[in-house]
């Protein structure tokens, strides 16, 4: 890999690579950008293959945090870190305070939290070493974001159905919701109250079963997904749910969901998308709630405030869709598009010279 090479083309600031062998850390810590606030992004802890896929995926990652952010108004930077080793067997409480240490070096231009392979226990043992932590006592603990993210999703669903039939409201329209977990839990219950028709499907059909029930919604088998007719599909378990094998079966008119990453190849997909005449309102873009829920510890966590913003992320899935139509171009490209924009004015703003006590005769 050129290192160097690959960072400058990626924009990155700074990778900072923490060893201790006492306690078998192995940790990459990735700064992507910072025009906008600290870096903020999870801790993943996985069996990479080589430090190289390890690196790629930090770098990745970090890149992805820094334009959910700037899309979704939110001033954070992005960063990401991994943390090399076996999540079931090679954590210790020695090797998350070292890597709590290596956190607290980087004095807040890095913050952290839990991300795949990562739990809250683990969180709290960062903790006994740096403030720069999220979802614990660290920095101020907001609970469970999937309620905010279901709302970010529904606000963008709505948005998203504007464009395409003309009414925010989702009042008749079938929705198939592909998971029965935290986000679509919350989901199902904003649609049904809206007057959606909702499918909800899990790999674990007693998931999808209960859900359904408790909202009067209808389960369906997870082969079904694509086969059950539709207006919206919405992807909310993991993520290249879209694909060559896929996006040819979609019946729907819409696809809007909280599922990280669901383009399996980006550009491609989202072609593929576009010229099935399906509207595509990106993920990051639609569960940014998360997002917005954890960077709202950072001034105090506010709940109302926080599900108040990502009611807003119908205005922001409204204006790229609006941007995508008018310039003939992806909805992803759009996105990207806006964020790359805020975050060369923001760091135009800041340079301005403002005063600082710190520098001598001045
Ligand atoms: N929780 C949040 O606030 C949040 C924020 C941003 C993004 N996301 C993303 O949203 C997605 C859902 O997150 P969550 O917190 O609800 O997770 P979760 O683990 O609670 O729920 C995911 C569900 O999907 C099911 N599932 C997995 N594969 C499936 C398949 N092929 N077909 C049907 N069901 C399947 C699982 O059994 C599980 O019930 C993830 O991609 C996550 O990265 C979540």
């Amino acid at each position: 890999m050129q290192i160097f090479e690959t960072l400058q083309s990626m924009g990155h600031e700074q990778v900072v690579l923490c060893s201790d062998p006492v306690t078998g850390l192995r940790a990459i810590i990735a700064i992507h950008d910072t025009s906008l606030g600290p870096a903020l992004g999870g801790t993943r802890m996985w069996k990479y293959e080589s430090d190289e896929a390890a690196i790629t995926d930090a770098l990745r990652l970090s890149r992805g945090m820094t334009y959910k952010a700037a899309v979704s108004g939110v001033n954070l930077g992005g960063g990401k870190a991994v943390l090399i080793g076996d999540p079931r067997t090679d954590k210790s409480e020695a090797m998350f305070r070292a890597y709590g240490r290596m956190v607290e070096t980087l004095r807040g231009r890095y913050i952290t939290a839990e991300d795949v392979g990562t739990s809250v226990q683990d969180m709290e043992w960062i903790n006994m070493e740096t403030k720069y932590v999220t979802g614990v006592g660290g920095i101020g603990g907001s609970g469970d974001p999937s309620p905010v993210t279901a709302m970010g999703v529904y606000s963008g669903m709505r948005a998203s159905a504007h464009t395409t039939w003309g009414s925010d409201s989702l009042a008749g329209k079938r929705v198939v919701v592909q998971g029965a977990g935290n986000v679509a839990s919350h989901l199902v219950e904003y649609l049904v109250k809206d007057g959606a028709l909702v499918f909800v499907t899990d790999i674990y059909q007693e998931k999808a079963k209960a859900l359904a029930a408790k909202h009067g919604a209808t389960a369906i088998s997870p082969e079904e997904v694509f086969t059950t007719e539709c207006d919206v599909f919405s992807p909310n378990a993991l993520g290249a749910i879209l694909n060559d094998d896929t996006i040819p079966k979609l019946s729907c008119a819409v696809v809007c969901g909280g599922a990280n990453n669901q383009l399996k190849e980006e550009q491609k997909h989202a072609h593929m998308l576009k010229d099935r005449n399906i509207l595509y309102a990106p993920d990051y873009v639609v569960n940014s709630g998360g997002l917005m829920n954890v960077a709202s510890e950072v001034d105090g966590y506010d709940r109302a405030k926080v599900m108040r913003q990502a009611e807003g992320i119908y205005d922001i899935t409204m204006n790229i869709l609006l941007t995508a139509r008018d310039r003939d171009v992806l909805t992803i490209e759009a996105s990207n598009a806006i964020a790359e924009d805020r975050l060369r004015k923001v760091r135009h703003v800041h340079g301005t010279y403002i005063g600082s006590p710190t520098i001598r005769g001045v």
